[in-house]
Order: structure tokens, then sequence, then C-alpha cells
């Protein structure tokens, strides 16, 4: 074999060993574990196989052609042929894939849900809030959704400012979040597990680390979460958390961010009374520890271009060590 062919079939089986890797975890359109994304990855399961059957068929032909040279067709029949395979059979084809496709759309979009959300995107974050049956708000959080397991739940989706797109591979398709218009997703999370959603359209700087988490839990953990959530900010447990929180108050970051049942109501930046019960900082973009959360407060803006929050790289070691650990105490 020479070098240009070994070279040739090494790349062709790394390519398909990575693309079949990407197929996994906690972000696949192909592991679904929610009603639209097992649809939607059966569409993609049907396009592909009748992508591969067609190619397959043209190359059939094509090999005949080249290789058995049969005598050359009439007139009619080539035309015949041509209109056949060329022009019905490519419109049924796209008319059958394009119904099935707006079928699937109208009985995932026309369903209801008892529990509603609304998220809101903002550049770069995810205002979460749960609603109750008169549509107020029951609670806010932020870059992380809890949801009940085979419960549909459905999603109003809003944005602050520009054009963003929400996203959770494995439970859904994407739906956009326009300026000034509504629009509603309804999820039916059917298998336990921490997936990932990500903004699919282009808003900024930092769109590609606006991500957010999905928890899929059992139906008495979802109450129970609901009713932690709902709580106000525990009181800081040590010396250490009420200095952290005497600085927080300090700096004035309750202008913009709220814990509940402190001085610090503001509502333009993510609520952070639970702050320390999520999975991640950042809009999904570190994981929640310590030391990340002293990162982020100290280097906001290089971690995360364009974001609305200042780096407070003017904090000395115990200042930041304080602050970190009052909001790690925030569960
Ligand atoms: Cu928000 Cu991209």
């Amino acid at each position: 074999m020479s070098s240009w062919r070994r070279l040739c079939s090494r790349a062709s089986i790394a390519a398909i060993v990575l693309s079949v890797a990407a197929c996994d975890g906690p972000q696949s359109i192909l592991s679904p574990a929610g009603a639209e994304a097992r649809d939607v990855a059966r569409l993609f399961y049907f396009l592909v196989i009748g992508a591969a059957a067609l190619w397959f068929s043209l190359m059939g032909i094509a090999a005949y052609t080249v290789l058995v040279r049969p005598p050359a067709l009439s007139v009619q029949v080539g035309q015949k042929f041509i209109v056949g395979a060329g022009i019905l059979l490519p419109t049924l084809v796209l008319a059958g894939l394009g119904g099935a496709g707006l079928f699937l759309m109208t009985e995932h979009r026309g369903q209801t849900a008892e529990h509603k959300i609304r998220v809101t995107a903002e550049q770069f974050w995810w205002r979460i809030e749960y609603l109750d049956e008169q549509g107020k708000p029951r609670l806010e959080t932020a870059n992380e959704l809890v949801l009940p397991v085979e419960q549909p739940v459905e999603l109003t989706l809003e944005t602050a400012d520009v054009i963003h797109s929400f996203w959770v591979p494995a439970l859904a398709g994407k739906v956009d979040m326009i300026p000034g218009h509504t629009n509603r997703l309804v999820l039916v999370p059917e298998e336990l597990g921490t997936f990932r959603g990500q903004c699919a359209e282009f808003c900024g700087a930092s769109h590609a680390l606006m991500a957010f988490t999905v928890t899929v839990v059992a139906a008495p953990a979802f109450d129970q979460w609901l009713r932690a959530q709902q709580n106000d900010a525990h009181a800081p447990p040590d010396a250490l958390a009420r200095a952290g929180q005497s600085t927080f108050l300090r700096l004035g970051c309750g202008a913009c961010h709220s814990v509940r049942g402190t001085p610090a109501q503001g509502r333009i930046a993510p609520d952070l009374t639970h702050v320390a019960s999520r999975p991640t900082l950042g809009a999904a973009t570190l994981e929640n520890s310590g030391a990340a959360m002293r990162r982020w407060l100290s280097h906001t803006e290089q971690i995360k271009p364009g974001v609305a929050m200042p780096s407070f790289d003017m904090l000395d070691e115990d200042e930041l060590a304080s602050l970190a650990h009052y909001l790690g105490a925030l569960h």
C-alpha cells in the first residue's frame, strides 16, 4: 500500500471513530432522553438510511453503465427515466420528508403541561423562573433546569436582548428566542440524568460559553428541590461567611444580584440565593467549586469575554476567600 493510501485509510478510520465518539454523551441528539429528541433521532436515522440507499443505487447505476457498457437507451426511455427518477422521485421523497417533519413538529408543539417554566436568555446566561398556576414566578434561579421525569414541562422562551436559541439536544429540538416574541417548547424527559443545554444562535463574544445543565429527577426529588429553592438564603454559617457577606454588600453586588432574605435585591444578574446548589458557575463555564468561585470572581472578564460583570481583581486574598466562602455556603 502506498503511503498516501495508508494515510487516507488511517484518516478515514480516525474520522469514523471521532464521529461515533461524538454521538454519545450529555449533549447529543443521538443519545435521546426525551420524547421529542427520540423522534428527531428516528428521523435522523431514517434520513441517513434513505440517503445511503439513494447513494448506493446511484453508484450502482454508474458502475453498471461504465463496466457493463449496455447499449444506449432510446430517446423516449431516456426522457422517461429523467422525468421519473430526476423529477418525480425527488419531489415525492422531499414532500414525504417535509410532511413527516411538520407532522412530528405539530404533535410535540401542540402539547400542554402542568409544570410551567419561563426561560429568559440574556447575554450570556439563562434566567429561569418556575411559575405557579397564575403564571407568576414561584422562584427564580439561573443556568440550571431541574425537571421531573416522565412529566411534560412547558417552557416559555424569551430573550432580554438579542436572538438566542434554546437547545437541549438530548431532550428536544432547538427553539429560537426572539426579541419581542414568546416561543413555547414542551419537554418530556424520559430518563434520569444530567444533560447539557447550549445556546444555538450566535449572540456575541461568549455565545459558546452560554450553556446550562438540565437535571432530570424523580417526582419526589423534584418537589423537594422546588421547596428548597423557594426558601430564602441560609444565614452565613460562620465568621468567614459573615465577613464574606459584608464584603458582598459593601462592594454593591446586591445592585445586580439577589440573595433572597438579605438586602441584596438586584434583578439584573443571576439570582444567587442558592448558587452553591448549582452544578456549574458562569452558565456552565466552570464546575462549581470553591477554587472555581475565587477564579470566577477575580477573572470574570478573562474567563467570559463580553460578560456584564467586571472582574473583582482589586480584592485581596482574604476578601476573595471570604466572599467565595459566603457564596459557597448558599446551598
Ligand atoms: Cu446566546 Cu448564543
